[in-house]
C-alpha cells in the first residue's frame, strides 16, 4: 500500500478507534529513539560542568539552589539548571534525599552508576565518556548509510578519510583520551579478575599483554602473582615514555609482526577491534607465541560474547551498541560463542573455555 492509499487506510483505522492507541505509541517509540542521543549528550554535560564531583563533594544530599550556586555557569542560566537534573534523576545517575529526617526538602545524591563518573575515581568512566562522545567518535555514525553505499573500510574512514589507528597516531587528543579510558578500565576488570579468577593465573611463569596499552592491567597482573614475568606489547609511540620494574617490562612493536614468547598471552578489548580474517591472524601469531607446551600455554581473552545473557534487556543493547560502534570505527564486530569458536578452530587452537564473569564481558582461556 503506497502514499495516499496507506494514509486513507490508517485514517480509517483511527477514526474507527481500532488502532489509535498502538498508532500514538508508535509514534511515541520513534520518538524515543529519534532523541536518545539527548540521554548522552545530557550526561556528557553534566560530566564538563562536574555535576558528579560537586555533589560528591558536599559531603550529603544538595539541593537544586546549593547545586545551582556551585555550578560554573552564567548566572541567566540559572532557571534551566532543574531541567538537567530532572533527566539525570530519570536516567539513574542521581536520586533525591530528604535532607533530614524532619526536613521536607530534598537534595541529590550520588547512584552507583554516578561513583563512576567522578573523575578521580579509580575506575572513571569520564576519560571513555569523553572519547566516545567527542565529535571525532561521533561523526561517523552520521555516514553509516553513506558508508553502506560506498566501500570504504569504515564509516570513520569515510567521516575522516583514514582509519581510526591512522587518525589516533596523528591526534594525540583523542589517543589520550583513548588510552586514560583502557587505563581505568583495566583498573576495574583487573580488580575483578585478580579476586573471582585467580586459578586463570596458577602455574604461569610469563605472560605477554597483547596490545596492552600503557600496562594497567599487567601492573595489577604482577602485582598480585609476583612469580609472573610480565611483558606489554604495544605501539612504540604508545609505550616509548614508560618505564618497568623488575618483572614488568615495556615493548615497542607491532603485533601483526612479532609476540614475544611467553607462557600466555593476554588480549583484552583487543580481537573485537579486528574483522574475523584478521583476528585469525592475530591469534595464529599469539599461538606460535606460547612456549609451554604442558596444560598451562594459553591465551586468556577479555572481551563480550554476545546472545549470552538471560532476560538483561540493557545489558543486550550495551552489547548492540558495542557492536556497532566497532563497525563504525574500527570494521570489528561483537561475538557469540559459535562465531568466537570458529575463530579458535581457524587458528588451530584445540578448545577453550569461557567465563561469563566480567558483567556485559567474559573472560575466555583458549588452549593450543
Ligand atoms: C582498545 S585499546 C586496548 C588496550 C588494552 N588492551 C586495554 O584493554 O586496556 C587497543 C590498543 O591497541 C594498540 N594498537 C593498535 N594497533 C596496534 C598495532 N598495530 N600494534 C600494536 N598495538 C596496536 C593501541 O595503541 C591501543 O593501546
Amino acid at each position: 500500500m503506497e502514499g495516499l492509499d496507506s494514509y486513507k487506510h490508517l485514517n480509517h483505522k483511527c477514526a474507527s478507534g481500532e488502532h489509535s492507541t498502538q498508532l500514538l505509541q508508535a509514534q511515541a517509540h520513534i520518538w524515543n529513539h529519534i532523541f536518545s542521543f539527548i540521554k548522552s549528550m545530557t550526561l556528557k554535560s553534566a560530566i564538563q560542568l562536574g555535576i558528579p564531583d560537586i555533589i560528591q563533594k558536599h559531603g550529603h544530599p544538595m539541593t537544586l539552589s546549593e547545586l545551582t550556586s556551585a555550578l560554573p555557569i552564567h548566572p541567566t542560566k540559572a532557571p534551566s539548571v532543574y531541567r538537567l537534573m530532572r533527566i539525570l534523576v530519570h536516567s539513574g545517575f542521581l536520586e533525591q534525599n530528604k535532607l533530614s529526617e524532619m526536613d521536607k526538602e530534598e537534595g541529590y545524591i550520588l547512584t552507583d552508576a554516578s561513583q563512576l563518573l567522578l573523575k578521580d575515581h579509580p575506575f572513571s568512566m569520564t576519560q571513555f565518556l569523553m572519547f566516545a562522545l567527542n565529535p571525532v567518535s561521533t561523526k561517523p555514525c552520521q555516514y553509516l548509510s553513506t558508508w553502506f553505499q560506498n566501500d570504504d573500510p569504515t564509516p570513520f574512514h569515510t567521516a575522516h578519510g583514514m582509519t581510526f589507528w591512522e587518525y589516533t597516531n596523528q591526534e594525540p587528543t583523542l589517543a589520550n583520551f583513548l588510552n586514560d579510558a583502557m587505563a581505568s578500565d583495566s583498573r576495574l576488570v583487573a580488580s575483578v579478575v585478580i579476586k573471582e579468577c585467580k586459578g586463570v593465573f596458577e602455574g604461569l611463569e610469563s605472560l605477554v599483554d597483547v596490545w596492552g596499552g600503557t600496562g594497567t592491567m599487567a601492573k595489577a597482573i604482577v602485582g598480585a602473582f609476583p612469580q609472573i614475568d610480565c611483558t606489554v606489547l604495544d605501539l612504540p609511540h604508545v609505550v616509548a615514555d614508560l618505564e618497568g620494574s623488575k618483572n614488568l617490562k615495556y615493548a615497542g612493536g607491532d603485533m601483526f609482526e612479532a609476540i614475544p614468547p611467553a607462557d600466555a598471552i593476554l588480549l583484552k578489548f583487543i580481537i573485537h577491534d579486528w574483522s574475523d580474517e584478521e583476528s585469525v591472524k592475530i591469534l595464529k601469531r599469539c599461538k606460535e607465541a606460547i612456549t609451554s607446551n604442558d596444560k598451562i600455554g594459553k591465551v586468556i581473552i577479555i572481551d563480550m560474547t554476545t546472545e549470552n545473557q538471560k532476560g538483561d534487556e540493557e545489558s543486550i543493547e550495551t552489547q548492540l551498541f558495542f557492536d556497532m560502534l566497532m563497525m563504525m570505527l574500527v570494521n570489528g564486530k561483537e561475538r557469540n560463542e559459535k562465531e568466537w569458536g570458529q575463530l579458535f578452530f581457524d587458528a588451530g587452537f584445540s578448545d577453550y573455555k569461557i567465563t561469563p564473569i566480567l558483567g556485559v564481558r567474559s573472560l575466555i582461556e583458549v588452549y593450543p
